[in-house]
């Protein structure tokens, strides 16, 4: 009852304006927000699939109490709780281009009643601007302070992966080990044939994301090591990503109930679910979870 009344908030007070909106709420079970494409080996449920993602990237990048972080966008905050929560962080802090869910995970903190953050440490904002001590205010960004940058299924959205690549780099470079982890989109074949390219670069331009950002594993690794990064780490989960998503939506009673009534939202996941089976099946694209290590400055 609870639930069904937040969803009617959030799509009466949905912004027109803003892409990443709250919309990926309609997915969630219980009061997550998650809005990831979910890592399905063992799960069964749009919140438990986007939870096991973030889980699977936090072991990627040793997450701990030690863990000085910083999340380039953190969505409706789901993950920061995780992070706070189960990892005991010792620092967190992000940017994330969303006014709507960055004010939610926000609130989402207070009401978690979670005491070791900083809420001002949570910035909207571009991540292009990263290294702008104007984003961060009062919160000046200083060397040694994050030894962990995250960015959960979104770098591909990103004005420039390759820029924030750099940038990541330059706050991690202070640190004795400073890490980078992403859940990430790569081209599988650089050689697509030319009706593969109509498609990919349609979905591309549907889904707001660069052209240049969908590069090879290989480029992706190069753009890395370019970067400052060295010891590179990649796992293909390309299996448990693109089609367990299409086969959740298509089977999932909840979240066609929930989806009933909002045409736009049901189309936008159907057409997205379908093109990543298109892509996953015909060797266009490939999920990737990236860890690497900054070179240390001397
Ligand atoms: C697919 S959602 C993933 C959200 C979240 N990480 C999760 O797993 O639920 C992509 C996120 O990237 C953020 N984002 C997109 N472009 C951005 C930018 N230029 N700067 C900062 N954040 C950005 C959006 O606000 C959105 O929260």
């Amino acid at each position: 009852m609870r639930e069904a009344k937040i969803d009617k908030k959030i799509t009466k007070g949905r912004s027109q304006s803003e892409f990443h909106d709250l919309s990926e709420r309609l997915l969630n079970s219980g009061d997550a927000y998650w809005g990831n494409l979910g890592f399905w080996k063992c799960a069964n449920d749009y919140s438990m699939a986007c939870e096991a993602l973030a889980h699977q990237l936090a072991i990627k990048v040793n997450l701990s109490e030690h863990s000085r972080i910083l999340d380039a966008g953190f969505g409706c905050g789901d993950q920061l709780l995780l992070w706070l929560g189960k990892y005991r962080v010792e620092f967190l802090c992000g940017v994330n281009y969303s006014v709507s869910q960055t004010k939610l995970a926000k609130q989402r903190l207070v009401d978690s009643g979670s005491t070791n953050i900083n809420l001002d440490c949570l910035i909207q904002g571009d991540v292009s601007d990263l290294l702008d001590p104007a984003l961060w205010g009062e919160i000046l960004i200083k060397d040694y302070l994050i030894n962990t940058v995250l960015a959960l299924d979104c770098a591909y959205h990103f004005p420039s992966r390759k820029q924030f690549l750099a940038d990541s780099y330059k706050l991690l470079s202070t640190s004795e080990v400073g890490r980078i982890g992403l859940t990430d989109i790569v081209l599988a074949d650089e050689t697509l044939s030319w009706g593969k390219k109509v498609i990919l670069h349609s979905m591309l331009y549907l889904s707001r994301i660069p052209k240049s950002n969908i590069v090879t594993l290989s480029e992706y690794s190069n753009q890395l090591v370019q970067a400052g990064f060295h010891q590179i780490d990649s796992q293909d989960i390309s299996e448990h990503v693109f089609e367990p998503f299409g086969a959740w939506l298509t089977s999932s009673k909840v979240g066609r109930r929930k989806l009933k009534g909002n045409i736009g939202a049901w189309l936008k996941y159907k057409v997205t679910a379908a093109f990543l089976t298109w892509a996953y099946r015909k060797q266009v694209l490939k999920y990737v979870i990236i860890s690497a290590q900054a070179r240390q400055r001397s």
